[in-house]
């Protein structure tokens, strides 16, 4: 079915039935992974501890697989309403909401506490309340590792990606990073990606291993090298229509759902990596290597530099952020 037609039948059904989704408050939640990935486990999670937390008033149900759009066709829907939550992640955000885009600062985050502390802190909460006026509200925050570029051959150094098609997510942070590296950056859709990875319409893509693994990209690009260039989060957001509709309590219960998936998530998290990383050597045959990241680590400086002459509020967001915790 072509797109247009898919999302007209989708917004079609979904503002039919949106004033009896939400008087009966079960929610509509969109996600484009499958149901192996931990994120699907991590709302399944939440939707479970909302029911409870609610006194049985709030019913979430998950649509993975991008069945209801893509992200960015969710996120379309669901600022008309049309849709009540998707969990899409800062990249994608960005078009949507500008602050999202200090996620997307390649190198930004130390490790992983240093994620967790701003993510689930004051600028995490700032940064997820900053899309009201643009018709959603985050919720919470899952984490997705690091990105790391893969392809046919290993990308040990920028100069490895020069006269490269990477795959991007639809970020201008993403795209400027990538040509800072060298390469061209072809913006995709994630569901788009592994036909264009098998038919070489781009010659390299990068995502976390749990992803790559879970969409089979670990098929058609065998070298995986660990450039752990960006921690980008995930992100649980809520239709601002749909958010005013509930009651006090339960926006309440579904947020504090919200925030203890994300702990649980962290668990998830680790083990799948082990356990994809796994999978991808002993089944399909990847590699994995490490690298010396410094050179694409000086490749990005300029962009800090940048951000600091073009974009003074956001470059104060991006200081803050690399302060916490120091
Ligand atoms: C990650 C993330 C997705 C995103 C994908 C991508 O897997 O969890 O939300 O769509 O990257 O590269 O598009």
């Amino acid at each position: 079915m072509a797109i247009n037609k898919l999302v007209s039948s989708i917004v079609a059904t979904a503002v039919l039935a949106c004033s009896a989704s939400v008087s009966a408050a079960t929610l509509k939640l969109s996600h484009n992974h499958d149901r192996n990935h931990p994120v699907h486990e991590a709302m399944q999670f939440m939707a479970k501890r909302a029911k409870e937390l609610s006194g049985g008033s709030l019913n979430v149900r998950i649509y993975p697989d991008a069945t209801l759009g893509s992200q960015r066709e969710s996120t379309e829907l669901l600022q008309i309403g049309a849709l009540d939550m998707v969990k899409s992640n800062a990249s994608e955000l960005e078009s949507f909401e500008p602050s999202y885009s200090a996620f997307n600062m390649p190198y930004l985050f130390r490790d992983r506490d240093h994620f967790y502390q701003v993510t689930m802190g004051a600028i995490g909460e700032k940064i997820l309340a900053s899309s009201e006026d643009k018709g959603f509200i985050g919720l919470t925050y899952y984490d997705a590792g690091s990105r790391n570029f893969y392809a046919a051959k290993p990308i040990q150094s920028p100069a490895d990606l020069k006269g490269m098609k990477v795959r991007v997510q639809p970020s201008p942070t993403a795209v400027s990073m990538v040509e800072h590296m060298g390469a061209s950056p072809t913006p995709l859709a994630y569901g788009e990606l592994y036909t264009a990875l098998d038919q070489g319409v781009v010659d390299s893509a990068e995502n976390n291993i749990t992803s790559f693994v879970t969409s089979r990209h670990g098929e058609v690009a065998k070298k995986f090298s660990f450039s752990e260039h960006a921690m980008i989060p995930d992100v649980l957001v809520i239709s601002k229509i749909t958010w005013d509709k509930l009651s006090a309590d339960e926006q309440t219960a579904l947020k504090q759902a919200a925030r203890e998936s994300s702990m649980e998530m962290k668990e998830l998290w680790a083990a799948s990596e082990d356990k994809n990383r796994k999978y991808a050597e002993e089944k399909m045959g990847v590699t994995f290597m490490s690298i010396d990241k410094t050179p694409f680590v000086k490749s990005v400086e300029p962009m800090y530099v940048a951000l600091k002459k073009n974009n003074a509020e956001l470059s104060v967001i991006v200081e803050e952020i690399r302060n916490t915790g120091v």
